[in-house]
């Protein structure tokens, strides 16, 4: 592969020449190009005139249009990036951070679902939602079966599946790439590889270690997970001044082991926490455990906190506004979009309360504050070994910390960026360390990007931020980018780098 000097004519004629119908081929000067590219782009940051934006998109409508955008780029030096849902938090499944000839695969009409009731299987193409998934497995099982995997119904099952993926059954049953038997991958060559055909190596890669590093993805065969007929959900809000701060100090030893059918996490903002819970089973078995186990939320709690309603019901519940329907999970542009900042980190030692306080009383208090997401692990995501995926974050881990903040105005967002940056830096000695770890899915370019050198990203200059993602699976990742793609054509800021010399 050598960067684009061809005219762009003859990609888009080598398109043409490969079957691919003229019309799911969309160039700049196209008025559908816009509308297109901005349908599905989350962070509104990467929609400005300034962000290097695709010279064509492509809209497959099956595999062999995937196969000729590959073969085709390739060929005449034409790089592309891939977009399933288009919640990347850096938005480099559409865009690029240096000025770059690049297409992107556009896969959201690939996104058909076939669910398996009776052996708890579905196959789901890459461009369908999470939203879309969740639906149609209740709906083939009656309610019985559903898919643990985030909370927000429109991520696309492309991104979010080759990221790891963790939602309200993490507990019980893991991530989503923890459950995903076998996977149809577009290589480099532009050969359709099945799990078998891919080979093992690859196959644990694309299962948290980022799809858009090794090809591109076009299905998933992911195992299904009973759910019982009610489940409860609660949201408690506490304030500080009505014990907020007890309460988050005692949550971060209990949430991480309640029974694996508890899942209990709280956001952080202003001066209250808010407590927001799924359990598997009804409020009846709930109180008790509530009671025993975290007696600061359960002495509060009653029987009017509890919600009791299916799992579909309750992606809703978690996933979007109030009053939304089961049948809104199906809307793909119904999430809020805005202009946003995140970052992440993991916990493995309990914070003190002192710094708490001053998390409530500095960082949330401030004008411009986000807000702290804290997601409780052990149970399931623990059990699993940590070199059995990409996703290192595993035994030991007590919980996830997400930094949000959003704001809505185009050209603003200096101080919201600020205090997610400085609050991070604040809480370095309370987090891992040696690595600092961090979730692949919430990506973040401040935490390194490639260096490129001879035409190929550097092994070296990848660990900055790949051993905060993958720990010590990020070496293992770039060996499995050597036997994929040795010429590093799938490449972005942080896609893994081959293995190569370092060998
Ligand atoms: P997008 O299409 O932007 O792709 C993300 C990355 O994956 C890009 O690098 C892209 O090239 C690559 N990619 C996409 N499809 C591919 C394919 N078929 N083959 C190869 N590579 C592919 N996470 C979580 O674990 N739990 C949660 O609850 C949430 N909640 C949440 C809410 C909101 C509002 C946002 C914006 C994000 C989250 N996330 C999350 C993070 C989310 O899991 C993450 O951003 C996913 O990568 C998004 O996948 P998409 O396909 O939507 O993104």
């Amino acid at each position: 592969f050598t960067p684009s000097h061809a005219s762009p004519d003859d990609f888009r004629q080598c398109l043409t020449a490969s079957g691919v119908p003229c019309p799911l081929v969309y160039e700049q000067s196209s008025p559908s190009f816009t509308p297109l590219l901005l349908s599905s782009i989350m962070n509104q940051r990467f929609t400005a005139n300034t962000t290097v934006r695709p010279r064509w998109i492509i809209a497959p409508t099956n595999a062999s249009h995937v196969q000729a955008a590959v073969v085709c780029g390739r060929r005449h030096g034409v790089r592309i990036r891939v977009r399933s849902g288009g919640h990347d938090y850096e938005g480099l499944s559409y865009s690029s951070r240096r000025p770059e000839t690049f297409a992107v695969v556009d896969l959201s009409s690939l996104r058909a679902i076939h669910v398996d009731r009776q052996n708890s299987t579905a196959w789901v193409e890459s461009g369908a939602t999470l939203g879309e998934l969740y639906y149609a497995v209740a709906q083939a099982s009656g309610n019985q079966l559903a898919f643990p995997a985030g909370l927000c119904p429109t991520i696309g099952v492309g991104g979010h599946l080759s990221g790891g993926g963790f939602g309200t059954l993490l507990r019980k049953h893991g991530l989503a790439a923890d459950n995903v038997l076998d996977a149809v991958l577009v290589d480099a060559m532009g050969r359709v590889l099945d799990r078998d055909a891919m080979g093992e190596d690859v196959f644990w890669a694309i299962r948290g270690g980022g799809g858009e590093s090794f090809g591109v993805v076009l299905s998933w065969q992911v195992r299904l997970v009973p759910v019982p007929p009610t489940v409860t959900a609660f949201r408690i809000p506490v304030t500080v001044d009505d014990g907020a701060i007890d309460a988050v100090t005692r949550w971060q030893e209990v949430a991480p082991a309640f029974p694996d059918d508890l899942f209990v996490r709280v956001l952080l903002q202003n001066q209250t926490a808010t407590f927001e819970a799924l359990f598997l089973g009804t409020c009846d078995a709930l109180l008790p455990v509530m009671r025993c186990r975290f007696r600061e939320l359960g002495m509060r709690m009653n029987r009017t906190d509890c919600q009791e309603m299916t799992w579909i019901q309750s992606v809703p519940y978690f996933g979007m506004g109030a009053g939304a329907t089961v049948e809104d999970i199906l809307n793909r542009t119904a999430a809020t979009k805005a202009y946003t900042k995140m970052t992440s980190d993991y916990v493995r030692q309990a914070i003190h309360r002192d710094t708490w306080e001053s998390i409530f009383s500095g960082w949330l208090a401030k004008p411009e504050a986000g807000i702290m997401i804290l997601d409780p692990y052990g149970a399931a995501i623990a059990g699993v070994p940590e070199a059995a995926t990409p996703f290192p974050h595993r035994a030991g881990v007590l919980y996830n910390i997400q930094y949000v903040n959003l704001w809505f105005v185009a050209g603003g967002g200096a101080a919201q960026m600020r205090w997610v940056r400085d609050l991070y830096a604040f809480m370095e000695p309370y987090v891992t360390s040696s690595p600092r770890e961090a979730y692949f899915n919430y990506r973040d370019l401040d935490l390194g990007e490639n260096v490129v050198a001879g035409n190929v990203s550097s092994y070296e200059g990848g660990k900055v931020w790949g051993e905060k993602y993958f720990r010590d699976n990020y070496r293992r990742l770039a060996a499995a980018k050597d036997t994929i793609d040795p010429e590093d054509y799938f490449r972005n800021e942080q896609s893994i780098p081959p293995l190569g010399a370092s060998k």
